[in-house]
């Protein structure tokens, strides 16, 4: 479903909305353990048989340890703002506690000092589910010593770079490591266990708790987390449904923002998980519960559920809409979302100041031989999301900047290289990089503020 393209008309943006496009460490970087860095939990993961779809790992990916300075180059051609990538914690403390490794630490401070040179923002996450194996092996998220990990971690990035870096990221997507990595196991570490996943969520929690209070100590910059977000409707007015929704969410969406903002968990919560679900000190809950200076919003789809007893742990399970286009990930495309999902955020926790720090879509690109890449549905997937981010803002949300997912089609976790996000095709045979046609229209949105896009007001 897309809308009519507006005339072009005015910008839509704030003069110093940061414009960007955001990756991760293992989906970009390659040559995991060049240079006296540690393994990952995500290297033994894909070097694990049956654990990645196409049986490929993160050994080359985008090459982009090697490639860095290219990449820069081509950030600039584009004419992003900022860039937000995340830092291997396993190249800087290759056992993850103890010992820096200098040369990991350089290839951050170089990667920092072109960006900046570039007139380019780095904004750096500190964990995009990558965790150093050495900390794996000591029970990983699982273990509460791992707040103070991070946070001697963390604080090892911030005295290396907060001179340069004026937007950190403490945890991409604290749901998906939960989910995915401890109740369902289809992601590193690959732990299928109800018991496991409240625990891992808590202990992703106060470890993002302890590298704020951290950098309140040696940061002079502004510090935040990324959730990702997804609106749950009921797909009936049947009063299951409604309740299926209403899980859905509280595991999805308020597990992680309800003890930031609030100070608790939502009760829905202990009755999706049962005897798995343990009681917290109310003291985490303190701690948790810590001004950030921003949220980051990675957005790409809704959920419009159904009672489902067969679907673990919610009960509830998404019903296909037939009108909508599916992405490759089978992720249905709805803009709408983006916009309710950002006054949802402002309305149950306040005027925070956000960051879409994700948004993209995965299709099948037609590369031409003459080296274009036609990928309409990803510009239109863009342009409709981009119209939906400034409705909220017209409604009132204090949006401050905008990333797409992704610069460079990447390793995307356990589905290999099959599923391209990029706005940049990448050959993965030659490591060629080949702007897509929704590169030169995101950098033409960049350019004109979003006038490319306006509606004409006159
Ligand atoms: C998000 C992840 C990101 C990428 C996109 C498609 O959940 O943060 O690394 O995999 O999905």
């Amino acid at each position: 479903m897309l809308t009519p393209a507006p005339r072009p008309g005015r910008p839509l943006f704030p003069t110093r909305f940061a414009w960007g496009a955001a990756t991760s460490a293992y989906q970009v970087e390659g040559s995991p353990l060049a240079d006296g860095a540690g393994p990952s939990n995500w290297h033994r993961f894909t070097h694990s048989p049956g654990r990645v779809l196409t049986g490929e790992t993160g050994d080359v990916a985008c090459d982009h340890y090697r490639r860095w300075r290219d990449d820069v180059a081509l950030m600039r051609e584009l004419g992003l703002t900022a860039y937000r990538f995340s830092v291997s914690w396993s190249r800087v403390l290759p056992t993850g506690a103890g010992a820096v490794n200098p040369k990991g630490l350089d290839f951050y401070r170089r990667l920092v000092d072109a960006l900046c040179e570039a007139g380019i923002a780095p904004f750096v996450t500190l964990f995009h589910w990558d965790l150093p194996a050495a900390l794996d092996d000591r029970g990983g998220w699982l273990n509460r010593d791992i707040a103070g990990w991070f946070a001697e971690y963390a604080e090892v990035m911030f005295r290396a770079l907060d001179d340069r870096v004026a937007w950190w990221a403490t945890l991409n997507e604290p749901w998906v490591v939960s989910d995915g990595g401890y109740l369902h196991g289809t992601l590193a570490p690959g732990h299928a266990s109800p018991f496991e996943a409240p625990i891992a969520s808590h202990n992703l929690l106060r470890a993002h708790a302890a590298a704020l209070q951290a950098y309140r100590a040696a940061g002079r910059h502004e510090i935040g987390l990324v959730v990702n977000l997804e609106p749950k409707s009921a797909s009936s007015s049947d009063p299951a449904d409604l309740a299926a929704a209403a899980r859905s969410d509280a595991y999805m969406n308020r597990q992680f923002l309800d003890p930031v903002f609030l100070g608790a968990y939502p009760d829905d919560l202990a009755e999706v998980f049962g005897e798995a679900w343990p009681s917290f000190a109310a003291s985490d809950l303190a701690e948790i519960r810590q001004k950030i200076d921003f949220l980051g919003i990675n957005y790409y789809t809704r959920g419009v559920m159904h009672h489902d007893p067969a679907a673990w742990p919610v009960s509830a399970a998404k019903v296909t809409q037939p009108d909508s286009v599916y992405t490759e990930m089978e992720w249905e495309v709805y803009p709408q979302g983006l916009r309710e999902t950002l006054l949802w955020v402002r309305e149950r926790y306040g005027d925070v100041p956000i960051y879409i720090t994700e948004n993209g879509a995965a299709f099948p690109d037609g590369v031409a031989t003459d080296g274009a890449v036609s990928d309409s549905l990803r510009t239109a997937y863009l342009r409709d999301h981009l119209l939906a981010a400034h409705a909220a803002m017209q409604g009132g949300v204090d949006l401050r900047g905008y990333f797409v997912w992704s610069l460079l089609d990447n390793f995307e976790w356990n589905h290999g290289t099959s599923k391209r996000f990029g706005i940049v095709h990448v050959d993965f045979a030659t490591q060629q990089r080949t702007p897509k046609d929704s590169a030169r229209f995101y950098a033409e949105v960049i350019r004109t503020n979003g006038a490319v896009i306006g509606v004409s007001e006159g």
